[in-house]
């Protein structure tokens, strides 16, 4: 048995990623994946780029440039199960079946459906103005992209916990009305990384792309530098002692500097380095960390068709776990073949079970026997006779039950066993069809023990 913690997260891939989005997702997922005890899935979640952007160029470039940013930022693809959201045929098909039984109140709750249907009426405009199913419809995909895993741990922003409870309430609601008491998906949990940072960009306030306040992450070296150069600091002068702590540019050093470097550069900041040189610091510290995953980086876009051996390794591997369990869930909602139909799905084994019934009584010479009924009453099986009550009460509970029990067909019927002894036969049926469709309908009936 696997014990291990399954871990999920998808990255939009509308943009290209930042110092920030490298500190506090990128770099903590490569290292959680590392954990001999995580079994880590990270997905490029481009079915979802889709709502937020029309432009094929932007989209593609975005999915490359993820790409190979965890790429080059260490993922072991070995380790990991790394692939593309459009891979996994199975996605979109479980988002229909979640789509079918999520409440459309829940999703009028969504936050970013929220938000857009404010913004319209605070503008006058018609309430749903530019506002697409798929936006409105974007927390049921991702609940298809949590549940299709049986994600334990989903890291997320806060700005997402919302769609990881909304993923719980309609896997639940899945859970109750198709598992007849078994629990197709796990119930998921968002993991908010209170220790990472968030980065403050160049002015201070959060780093993000709406900002513009980024430091970008692998495009060159000069770039880097050129972003690091128009950090916004105080105006002491070189030689006055500066404050580390309302310094974000000494939060940005400390977000990649070991505590030995993190103190050196407070005290010397203490002292009255100046920003210049302070502005250098940084930049020899970032250079120095990411330079060699700069390079991984350029060399992964110039090969692109390596990148896409490896998303379509990960998205076997993917579809190796989504496609047997799409398979019992089409199943549980009734998409079955028309063939076959004997072999119920487990759930119809458990529903059956609840209410098959055994009738004992007592024949014309006084021996004790049963007659054992499926939930809709039809007879399966009539006993054989035993002298006393006590051993025909026990036979019929093994039976029931599952323990010991071996069925032997035999012509056009068949007869039960426990312990070497027949203790009950079929009917006679008019085909070997019918009688495999009775043993089916038995076994179906049975509810085995648990241990
Ligand atoms: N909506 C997430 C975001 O914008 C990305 C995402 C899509 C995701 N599917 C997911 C995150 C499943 C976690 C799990 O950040």
């Amino acid at each position: 048995m696997t014990t291990r913690t399954r871990i999920l997260t998808g990255i939009t891939t509308t943009g290209t990623p930042h110092l920030g989005n490298y500190a506090g997702a990128i770099r903590p997922a490569i290292l959680a994946s590392q954990d001999a005890n995580a079994d880590s899935f990270y997905f490029l979640a481009d079915y979802h780029a889709l709502i937020k952007c029309d432009d094929p160029q932007r989209i593609q470039r975005s999915r490359m440039e993820i790409a190979a940013t965890w790429l080059a930022g260490g993922l072991d693809v070995n380790r990991v199960t790394f692939y593309r959201q459009s891979d996994i045929p199975e996605i979109p098909e479980l988002t229909w079946l979640l789509t079918c039984v999520a409440a459309k109140g829940l999703l009028n709750r969504a936050h970013a459906y929220k938000a857009s249907v404010d913004k319209n009426v605070e503008a006058g405009e018609d309430p749903d103005a530019g506002i697409s199913m798929g936006l409105y419809s974007y927390p049921v995909l991702m609940a298809a992209d949590i549940l299709m895993f049986n994600a334990h741990k989903v890291p997320v922003g806060r700005d997402q916990i919302q769609h990881v409870e909304m993923a719980r309430d309609i896997g639940q609601r899945f859970n109750h009305l198709f598992g007849n008491g078994k629990e197709f998906f796990t119930m998921p949990e968002a993991l908010i990384e209170e220790s990472v940072a968030t980065l403050p960009g160049l002015d201070g306030r959060k780093m993000s792309k709406s900002y513009d306040n980024t430091i970008p992450l692998f495009t060159s070296a000069k770039d880097m530098k050129d972003a690091i150069s128009r950090i916004v600091t105080d105006s002491r002068a070189p030689g006055e002692a500066k404050d580390p702590d309302n310094s974000h540019l000494f939060t940005l050093y400390q977000a990649f500097a070991s505590k030995a470097q993190e103190e050196e550069f407070r005290a010397e900041l203490l002292q009255g380095l100046g920003w210049g040189e302070a502005k250098n610091r940084l930049f020899q510290l970032l250079d120095g960390q990411l330079g060699e995953a700069r390079e991984r980086y350029h060399q992964l876009m110039s090969r692109p068709s390596d990148m896409e051996d490896l998303l379509l390794i990960g998205a076997k591997k993917a579809r190796a776990v989504a496609a047997p369990f799409l398979a019992e869930l089409r199943e549980a909602v009734g998409l079955r073949s028309f063939v076959n139909q004997a072999s119920a799905p487990v759930a119809a084994k458990k529903k059956a079970a609840k209410a098959a019934r055994v009738v004992s009584f007592r024949d014309d010479d006084g021996n004790f026997r049963f007659r054992f009924f499926t939930a809709d009453g039809e007879q399966l099986l009539l006993s054989r006779k035993f002298a006393d009550g006590r051993t025909a009460g026990g036979f019929a509970k093994l039976l029931q039950a599952d323990e010991q029990v071996e069925v032997r067909p035999e012509a056009l019927s068949f007869s039960v066993w426990i312990g070497g002894a027949a203790i009950a036969d079929s009917a006679v049926f008019p085909d070997e069809m019918s009688r495999d469709a009775a043993i089916e309908a038995l076994r179906a009936a049975q509810t085995p023990t648990e241990d």
